[in-house]
């Protein structure tokens, strides 16, 4: 996609898949990745999840990376938090302890494995195939080795409709991740929310399906 789409759903209002509360997946699933609090844990394509303030209450250190300025401010000023605001290389960076925003695209991250974990929520999902291969090798490249991603994702009949949000079966997760990582997919029962998902997506059928990653050491 574009730049200009996502500010335009910014600008617009148009965030439908904003939850407004933690994720179920992320507050059911991260505790068994078993991670050290001191963590430093990735949210990619972060717009302003309340998923940013769990981790951060769980003592990790959070980085969110978002395109949008809009999500940013929105972010910080919804959870009463006052951000640093500083230009960092290719980034505006907003920063409370244990909590930046970068400000900026993605594929600018560093790849030097610095990171100890990533959350990816309505992130690989968002993003069309081509964008798809290259957002999987980026994130490889931030994430150090035996380091472990969290990756929850849709799965409907993309004839169905155009993405974004795209579907993202798991013979695609393999095409996406398997050269870098093991992947474990985690048992999860059908819900509300995939129901919910189902109706939002206008689709004959809606599953929300949730990965464990483990990057090759
Ligand atoms: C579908 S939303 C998901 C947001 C969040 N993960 C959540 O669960 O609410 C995708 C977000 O990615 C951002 N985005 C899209 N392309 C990006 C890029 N190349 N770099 C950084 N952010 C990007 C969009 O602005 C949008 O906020």
């Amino acid at each position: 996609m574009h730049p200009d789409f996502w500010h335009e759903r910014w600008q617009m209002g148009q965030i439908g898949f904003h939850e407004g509360k933690p994720n179920t997946d992320l507050v059911a699933g991260w505790p068994g990745l078993a991670l050290a609090a001191s963590a430093r844990v990735l949210v990619p394509l972060c717009g302003k999840t309340h998923d940013m303030a769990w981790l951060r209450a769980q003592g990790h250190s959070v980085v969110g990376v978002e395109l949008s300025a809009v999500a940013s401010e929105a972010f910080f000023r919804e959870h009463d938090l006052t951000p640093d605001v500083t230009p960092r290389g290719p980034y505006t960076v907003w920063s409370v302890p244990g909590l930046e925003i970068w400000q900026g695209d993605v594929f600018d991250l560093p790849t030097d494995g610095s990171f100890d974990a990533i959350w990816d929520r309505a992130a690989t999902v968002a993003l069309p195939p081509d964008l798809r291969r290259r957002y999987a090798a980026t994130l490889a490249r931030a994430l150090k080795p035996g380091g472990t991603m969290l990756l929850c994702v849709f799965d409907y009949p993309q004839a169905e409709r155009a993405g974004p949000p795209f579907a993202v079966p798991p013979e695609e997760v393999e095409a996406l991740y398997a050269a870098s990582f093991e992947i474990t997919r985690l048992a999860r029962p059908a819900d509300a929310a995939d129901e919910k998902e189902k109706t939002r997506l206008g689709v004959s059928r809606a599953s929300t399906d949730l990965y464990r990653l483990t990057r090759a050491g």
